[in-house]
Parts: structure tokens; sequence; C-alpha cells
């Protein structure tokens, strides 16, 4: 036969377009599309039934079997989902490629080898999804980023890198990052920021002073959150109010500016940062953004809902940045989300166990005398024993919420269905300009004849699927829990096909780790054009550095 597989009968959305059309699929790629393509010249049909048919998700930043061995904020702590756990639930919600990060840690002085060992574990585990990786540098070493970012680029296609305003262990200094920027300018490294103002983190929760080195003597300050005893998990947020990651925000642009390198803020947080980057967009200055799940459906509501001295479930909602103080920065984000202030829209799963000892239940054992030098991280009556009786420190919770699975079903439901943004603007946030940033364009995040991989996401039609509320034995992670556990929706993915195989189908997972592949990166497509053009006034800046 001609095709392997025909969808026969949705309405496709593509980042520009919405029609009824029908999709032909040969050789794992997207071979046709016309009004009729008759069932008898594939395989194979689906009947879309009017529902929409859109490009399978590209969730740009996830971390999956990531050791947290210096950090977030100097404490270890284990990712529960590997590249096989983490990609099913990833599969599940329709997302059909993911990028992980590769992470140095700041005693480590090879890149290569960082990735070599990353890529050794996923091959191992295999993938259900299709994978790329980003690599997170700690130790800004401009001779190692001279011999190895080029290695990086062109063997392995890593075009990412992200680095860190704050947590004590990662941390660069505005030297640093200058030097990292720098560097990434000349091969057009996207450079991923993470930015909170460290020191002010510390300074609030009471230590501070940078580690000189790559021990982590931290001094102590007095009458901070810690030594008037607010350590419970909520206050988590209370060390973190926004101002911290508004000031990080302006700081970043300020030397990218000065290098001339266009910068992408991760998990942006808060109102006020994204007034802070809308600002430099309106300005002409090249600066995109990504804002996740959590931040369009928490708030320090959700941090106080748990709170009470004997419970320590509040440590669920922790993540950095902090959700907002309440919904107005919701609002604040949804607009940001429509008018572009956002160019994508990812997961940022940080998948730790509720009761794990090296997940959330982490803080508890630092905190508590009676737990220092215990001999059973495993035993799980131990652990619930101590995440029921004691009250944890929050800095030594790790950071992170799951969502690799929701991120698309949230987004669906409570963006396209409840008319807050287009069906086409969707597939954009999701799909397309999260494929363009990272150099997957047109192979992912389009439906280009011949170009494309057949990656689809297929919904219900309107009114098929009976509204339910989530519940965390529905979804597919290895983590303990949701943060979204009771939420209704009215809609989930049907179908997902990766690469013309369909790996999800009405409830039943039909994927295998065997199914992903590693994908291999171009430079970016969104960030390399604005290199070339990018200051408003060559004035400001040091026009002589980048000649
Ligand atoms: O709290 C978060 N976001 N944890 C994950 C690590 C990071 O900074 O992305
Ligand atoms: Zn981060
Ligand atoms: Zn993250
Ligand atoms: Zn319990």
């Amino acid at each position: 036969k001609q095709f392997d597989l025909v969808i026969k009968n949705g309405v496709v959305v593509t980042s520009g377009d919405v029609g009824p059309l029908d999709i032909a699929i040969k050789d794992g790629k997207i071979a046709h599309l016309a009004a009729s393509i008759p069932e008898d010249a594939a395989e194979r049909a689906i009947d879309a039934e009017g529902a929409y048919v859109m490009p399978g998700g590209v969730d740009a930043h996830v971390h999956l079997a990531q050791d947290f061995t210096s950090g977030p904020g100097g404490v270890t702590g284990k990712c529960a989902d590997d590249f096989m756990t983490g990609s099913r639930s990833a599969i599940c919600g329709g997302t059909t490629t993911i990028i992980a990060f590769a992470q140095q840690n700041r005693w480590e002085e090879s890149l290569l080898d960082v990735v070599t060992a990353y890529d050794r574990g996923a091959s191992e585990t295999g993938c259900f999804s299709d994978y790329a990786y980003h690599i997170i540098i700690t130790r800004p070493d401009v001779e190692m980023l001279k011999r190895e970012l080029p290695v990086l680029v062109n063997e392995w296609g890593i075009t990412s890198c992200k680095l860190f305003m704050t947590y004590t262990a990662m941390q660069l200094r505005d030297n640093e990052l200058l030097d990292v920027m720098y560097e990434a300018r000349k091969l057009a490294v996207t450079t991923m920021i993470h930015a909170e103002n460290g020191d002010l983190i510390a300074w609030l929760t009471g230590e501070c002073g940078p580690p000189k080195s790559i021990h982590l003597e931290l001094i102590h300050t007095a009458e901070k959150l810690e030594e008037k005893g607010l350590i419970e998990p909520r206050y988590h947020a209370e060390s973190r109010p926004p101002i911290v990651e508004m000031e990080a925000t302006h700081r970043a642009i300020v030397l990218a500016e000065m290098i001339q390198n266009p910068i992408l803020f991760v998990h942006v947080g808060s109102a006020s940062a994204a007034a802070v980057i809308r600002k430099s967009q309106t300005r002409g200055f090249p600066v995109y953004a990504e804002t996740c799940p959590q931040y369009l459906h928490l708030t320090w509501e959700d941090l106080k809902r748990f709170h009470s001295p004997q419970c320590f479930e509040n440590s669920k909602m922790i993540c950095s940045p902090p959700p907002g103080p309440d919904d107005s920065d919701q609002e604040a984000l949804w607009t940001g989300l429509r008018n572009g202030t956002f160019t994508i829209f990812s997961s940022d799963h940080c998948p730790f166990r509720y009761d794990d000892i090296r997940g959330k239940a982490l803080g508890v054992l630092q905190h508590a005398p009676s737990m220092e030098g215990s001999t059973c991280p495993i035993d799980q009556d131990h652990v619930h024993d101590i995440v029921h009786g004691k009250t944890g420190h929050f800095k030594y919770i790790p950071n992170g919420c799951p969502g690799i699975e929701t991120r698309m079903p949230l987004l669906f439901n409570y963006g396209v269905m409840e008319g807050r943004i287009t069906p086409e603007r969707y597939v954009e946030l999701t799909s397309t300009a999260p494929a363009k940033l990272y150099g997957l364009y047109p192979k992912k995040g389009a439906l280009m004849p011949g170009l494309s991989d057949a990656d689809l996401v297929i919904w219900y039609p309107d009114g098929r699927m009976t509204p339910f509320s989530l519940t965390n034995d529905r979804l597919h992670h290895n983590v303990d829990y949701t943060p979204y556990e009771g939420m209704s929706f009215t809609n989930w993915p049907r179908y997902t096909i990766l690469r013309g195989k369909v790996v999800w189908a009405e409830g039943q997972l039909l994927g295998t780790p065997q199914d992903g592949e590693y994908l291999k990166r171009k430079t970016s497509q969104l960030t390399t054009a604005a290199v070339r053009s990018i200051a408003d006034d060559k004035r400001r800046v040091a026009t002589w550095l980048y000649k």
C-alpha cells in the first residue's frame, strides 16, 4: 500500500493553521495531507472523529536520572524517574520528544565525561520517547569550554546550556556568567538561565557568604528565617519572594546584552520577572522565556494548604522559583502565554518521591536530630514515621514538582478548552517553538510532508470523554504524588503517535523503551537570526568585544 497509516476526519492544528484534513504516514514520516485520503491507501486507519490532531509535544525541560549530588541547596536528592519511567509518563500525556539535563558537578572537569556517563544511563534503561540533552555548566572553566563546547555541538548535537544564579553548589557569579555566555555566543549555543538571586535567598534564610571553593561552608546570619524557627516547608516561598527572581532576571539581561547573546529564561514564575522580560523584548533585545504548569495552577496558598507542624505534606509543592503569592501572578502569566512574552511551555518535571529519604523526605532526615546517621534510608515504615511525625527544614528539601504527563493536558483543558489560548498558540507553545528554539525543527514541531517525523497527539472529540478528577494512580511516572491531584479534566490525549507508531491509545500504553531515539540537535532556529541584528543601540554596549 501507498501509506502505513492514515488519520482520518480530524481537525489538524499546526502553529499557523487549523483545518479539517486527513494525514497519511509512511516510514515514520508525515507523507501527505489532504482534505480526503482514502482509507484503503494505507495499511491502517485511525478515525479522529472531528477531534484535534496536533504535532506531538516537545517538553524541553525535564529532569530524569539526575543525581542532585551538589544541590539544589547543597544537599543530595535523587530523581525518582529515569529515562524509562519518565518518558513512559511523557508519551501517556501526549509528549513525544523530551530534552533532559546532563549535569556537571563543580568538581567535574570534563563536560564530555558528564555527557558520556549520562548517555550510558539513558541507553541502559531505554526511552519511550525521542530524547536529547542540555548541559548544565557549574564550573566556568574557560579553557575547558573552548576545548569541549565545539565537541558537544558538533558531535553530540548539544546546542544549549543551563546556568544557575542560585543554589550554593551551582551558582555562578556575574563574571562567571559572562565567561560562559561569551564562549556560548561563539558557537550559537543557547544559554538557559535559572534566574534567582542566590545570595539574597541565602541571606533571607539565615546563611550568607558564597562558598569560596567547592567546599560548601556557609556563614550563619542572625535574625533571619532560620533563627526565627521559620523552617517548615511553606517558608521556602518566603525565602524567595518574587523580587528575588525579578532582580536576577534583570541582571541576566544586562549581562546578555553586554555579550550580545540572546538568552532563554527557564521556569519563569512571577509576574514581575515576566514584566522585565517583556520590557526587554519590546525594546528589541531578544530574550526568550519559558513558563511551566506549576506557575499557572499553584500559589503560596497551596504551600499553606497542608500546613501543620505535624505534617510535611507541603514539601510536595516546593519548587524554585516558587509559585506566585496569589492568582494575580497566574493571570499575568496567562497573558504572557498569549502575547508572546513566553516562547515555550515546559514541565520542569523534577521528580522526587514524597516517601523517599533521597526525595522530599530528605529535609526531615536532615533536620531531625534523632535521624542523623540513620542507616536505614529505604525502610518505608521508617520513612512514613518521619514524613508524618516530624517537620523538616525547607532548605534540605529537594526542589521540584513532577509534571511530564500533565503538561499537555493541563494547558489543553485550562488553556484551549477554556478559551485562554487558541489551538494554534497551544501547538506553538508546546511543540513548534521548543523545536525551533532547540534546533529540532521541522523534524519535530511541524507536519511537513517528507520533512517532519510522524509524531502526533490526537485528542477526544468534544464531550466524548467523561470528565474526571485527576488522581496520581492514573499517571505513569514513578512519583507518589501529583501537585494537580483533584483537578478536573474533560479531555486527555486519546492517541500518541511516535514516528508513525501508536504508542498510547485510549488509556493503553503500547510503546516500549526501545522506541525512543537520541536526537542530535542543530543550533537554535530562533536565536541564530537574532544574534546578527541584535543591539537596539550599539552605544549602550561594548561593541569591540564581539567584532
Ligand atoms: O525547583 C526546581 N525547578 N527544581 C528543578 C531544578 C531546576 O532548577 O530546574
Ligand atoms: Zn532551574
Ligand atoms: Zn528544572
Ligand atoms: Zn502516610
